[in-house]
């Protein structure tokens, strides 16, 4: 079984996707982190994410190993990672690596959960399952200030809705692999839901959708 979440930054597909797995006994694959890893390997190598050559090698020689966590989420590293992702040799060099763990999941799990911007349209069109989480461009911002005061930053909030702002028309502008909802995607706004929310609204979609 896989689980396509898609949906702009800070809509819940993070949270929601972890709590799938972990509910239906799936594994579960940020592909956000390997956009983000990507970005972080070009500006720990002093170069600028935006340079086609030096992301796309970043991206074919990525090893998640030599980059730390807290590192990924950053927002240097969101945008960062936003930079990168729209570059056509990049996303070429992630997808099989996506694709494989969709359609061979480890631990021996019987399927996965995938979230990110294009994986119900471009990685895996065949998913069992597609769901496009989303929110108002208020609340993803005041969600991005909550955690990012919670972890101590400092934090102006015309500056987070302004960077959200900007990060949503490069990933929905960009000519590959746009974000946008799947054709046949169930859109699942979370402005008004908290994480059981949007669990329960899921789940109810899911077996829906088992029982057609
Ligand atoms: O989801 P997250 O905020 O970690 O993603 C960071 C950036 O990586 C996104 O803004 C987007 O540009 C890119 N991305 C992508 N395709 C994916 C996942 C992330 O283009 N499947």
């Amino acid at each position: 079984m896989i689980i396509a979440l898609d949906g702009p930054a800070a809509a819940g597909k993070g949270t929601l996707a972890r709590a799938l797995a972990d509910d239906l006994g799936l594994a579960y694959l940020d592909t956000g982190s390997l956009y983000r890893a990507t970005g972080v390997a070009v500006l720990q190598a002093g170069g600028d994410p935006a340079d086609a050559a030096a992301a796309e090698r970043a991206a074919q020689t990525l090893d998640l190993a030599k980059i730390r966590p807290q590192d990924l989420r950053t927002e240097a590293a969101g945008d960062a990672a936003s930079k990168v992702a729209a570059i056509p040799g990049v996303r070429a060099a992630l997808l099989d690596y996506q694709r494989r763990f969709a359609h061979s999941p480890p631990d021996g799990k019987r399927g996965a959960v995938l979230d990110g911007r294009d994986i119900g349209t471009v990685v895996c069109p065949d998913a069992d399952v597609k769901i496009f989480v989303t929110a108002s461009l208020e609340e993803r911002s005041r969600r991005r200030v909550k955690e990012l005061r919670d972890k101590g930053e400092t934090v102006i909030e015309s500056r987070v809705f302004a960077d959200m702002q900007a990060r949503d028309a490069r990933d929905q502008g960009r000519g590959v692999a746009p974000l946008k909802p799947a054709d046949d995607a169930f859109v699942l706004d979370t402005s008004g839901l908290d994480a059981q929310g949007a669990l329960a609204a899921a789940k109810a979609y899911i077996e829906s959708k088992s029982k057609r």
